[in-house]
C-alpha cells in the first residue's frame, strides 16, 4: 500500500509513525508534514489546500490511500474531490465535516436525533444575542459557528463577558465568516473525556477514550490552548459509561447522518461532558484530536494501515481493534509565548536522551534545518511515557521531559492530574 497522510501536526506524526509498523505499507509520505514525520515517512512540499496538487501527486506516486488529519481540508471537500479521481480516502466528505465546520449544522443534527447536549439558541443579531445573555445570565457560553482554530469559543463567567464576546464575533467580525452567526449555549459543568471511533458510516470500531487538558498553565488555569497534554484511558469514563456514550451519542450521530443520505467514513470524535445528568455532547470534531492521538494510537496493537483502508472502503464489518492495556500520558512542550506569539528557529535538544527513558517522542511545531531540528510552531513536541497505571506513566513521562530542552520552552506539570486524584482516593 501507498500512503499520503496530510498535516503536519503531532498528530499526524503519530499516525505515520504507526502507519510505519504496518507490514502493507510499501510508501509512506506526508505532506507537508514537519521534522518528526521526516523520520517515518517522505516529507513532501504540496500545497495541501489545492486539491489538484493532491490529485496529481496520487496519481503519480500510485497512491492506494489518502489520511487527512486536519479538519481544515476535510471541511473544503478534499474527500469527495479524491474519491470522485477514485482515490481511496480515509477522512468525512464535506457534507459529514459540517458536524465541526458548522456547529449550527451539529447542534441541529442532535436536536433531530435526541443527541444529549447543551441548550442553545442561534443569532446573528448582535441586538438580540445581548438581549438573551442578559435574560439568561453567566456562566455561559458563546460560540462562533464555523472553523476558528479552536479560538471561537467563549466560556464566560459573567454576562458583560459573554456580551463583549458576542460583540466581537458579531460586529467586530473577529472571526470574520466564521462568527457572523454564534451559538449562544447553556453552561455544562463536569469533567471531560474525548470519544473516538472508526465509522465506515455504518459500523464502528471503538477507539480508547481519553482525556485533554485545553487550558495553557497547571490547575486549568489561563488560556484555551490547542492542547496542553492527555492521557488514556480516562477513567472517569468506566465501561457502563463508555457503552452509554456509544449508544446515546455515536451511533445515533451516524445514522442520523446516513438517515440524511450522508456517510460518515473516517474518524468521529465526540467532545463529552460529563454532567450530572449524564453525558452530553460539547463537540464533535471530524478527525483525530491532537494531542489525543498521541495517547490512543500507540495503544492499539492492531494494524493502522488495514483499519484506515477498510474505513475508505466501506469494509468494516466485522474489524475489531486490539489496545495495549497499560496507562500512556502526553505532555506538549510548547514554544515561549504559546499560545500568544513565540520566536521559532530555536534549537531543540536531549530528543534521543528522552527516548532512551523509554518515551516516545512526537514532533509538532518543529523542523530539521542542516543537521538540527528547530522549532517552528506553538506546540513544538509531545512527549508520551506509558505504565501500569496511571501514576507509573505520569512519572515516565516527565523523566523524559527533563531531558528536553530549548529556549523559552514550557509545559504543564500536572497532566493526568484527575486520573491520578482518583487513584489516590
Ligand atoms: P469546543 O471547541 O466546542 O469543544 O469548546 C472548547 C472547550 O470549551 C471545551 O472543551 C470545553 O472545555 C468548553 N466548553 C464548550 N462548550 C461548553 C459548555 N456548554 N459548557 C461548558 N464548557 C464548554
Ligand atoms: N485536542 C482537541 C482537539 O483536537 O480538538
Amino acid at each position: 500500500m501507498n500512503i499520503l497522510v496530510i498535516g503536519s501536526g503531532g498528530r499526524e506524526h503519530t499516525i505515520c509513525w504507526k502507519l510505519k509498523q504496518s507490514p502493507k505499507v510499501e510508501n509512506l509520505y506526508c505532506a507537508p508534514g514537519n521534522g518528526g514525520t521526516s523520520l517515518d515517512a517522505v516529507n513532501v512540499d504540496l500545497a495541501v489546500d489545492e486539491h489538484s496538487q493532491i490529485i496529481d501527486f496520487c496519481k503519480d506516486k500510485n497512491i492506494d490511500l489518502v489520511v487527512v488529519g486536519p479538519e481544515a481540508p476535510l471541511a473544503s471537500g478534499i474527500s469527495d474531490t479524491l474519491e470522485a479521481e477514485g482515490i481511496n480516502v480515509f477522512g468525512p466528505g464535506y457534507s459529514a465535516a459540517r458536524l465541526e465546520s458548522s456547529k449550527i449544522f451539529a447542534k441541529e443534527l442532535m436536536g433531530r436525533y435526541n443527541i444529549p447536549t447543551a441548550s442553545f439558541r442561534i443569532f446573528d443579531d448582535f441586538d438580540k444575542a445581548e438581549e438573551y445573555i442578559r435574560v439568561e445570565g453567566a456562566p455561559i457560553v458563546v460560540k462562533a459557528y464555523g472553523l476558528a482554530a479552536g479560538k471561537g469559543v467563549i466560556v464566560a463567567e459573567d454576562v458583560e463577558e459573554a456580551v463583549c464576546a458576542a460583540k466581537e464575533m458579531l460586529v467586530e467580525k473577529k472571526f470574520g465568516a466564521s462568527g457572523s452567526k454564534i451559538i449562544v449555549e447553556e453552561f455544562l459543568s463536569g469533567e471531560e473525556a474525548s470519544i473516538l471511533v472508526l465509522t465506515d458510516g455504518e459500523n464502528i470500531v471503538p477507539m480508547v477514550s481519553s482525556q485533554d487538558h485545553k487550558r495553557a498553565y497547571d490547575d486549568d488555569k489561563g488560556p484555551n490552548t490547542g492542547g496542553m497534554g492527555a492521557y488514556s484511558p480516562a477513567p472517569i469514563i468506566d465501561d457502563v459509561l463508555f457503552d452509554e456514550i456509544i449508544e446515546t451519542v455515536i451511533r445515533p450521530t451516524i445514522e442520523g447522518l446516513r438517515n440524511e443520505k450522508i456517510l460518515y467514513k473516517g474518524v468521529l470524535y465526540a467532545g463529552i461532558m460529563m454532567t450530572d445528568s449524564g453525558p452530553k455532547v460539547l463537540e464533535y470534531n471530524v478527525r483525530f484530536g491532537d494531542p489525543e492521538t498521541q495517547v490512543i494510537l500507540p495503544r492499539l496493537k492492531s494494524d493502522l494501515a488495514e483499519l484506515f483502508m477498510a474505513v475508505a472502503k466501506g469494509d468494516l464489518t466485522g474489524k475489531t481493534a486490539e489496545w495495549d492495556e497499560r496507562d500512556y500520558v502526553c505532555v506538549v512542550l510548547a514554544a515561549g509565548g504559546y499560545p500568544g506569539s513565540y520566536e521559532k528557529g530555536t534549537s531543540i535538544t536531549g530528543l534521543e536522551e528522552a527516548q532512551k527513558e523509554g518515551a516516545l517522542v512526537f514532533h509538532a511545531g518543529t523542523k530539521e534545518k542542516n543537521t538540527e531540528v528547530v522549532t517552528s510552531g506553538g506546540r513544538v513536541l509531545g512527549v508520551v511515557g506509558m505504565g501500569n497505571g496511571v501514576v507509573e506513566a505520569v512519572e515516565n513521562t516527565y523523566k523524559a521531559v527533563n531531558k528536553i530542552q530549548f529556549e523559552g520552552m514550557h509545559y504543564r506539570k500536572d497532566i493526568a492530574h484527575r486520573a491520578v486524584a482518583r487513584v489516590d482516593k
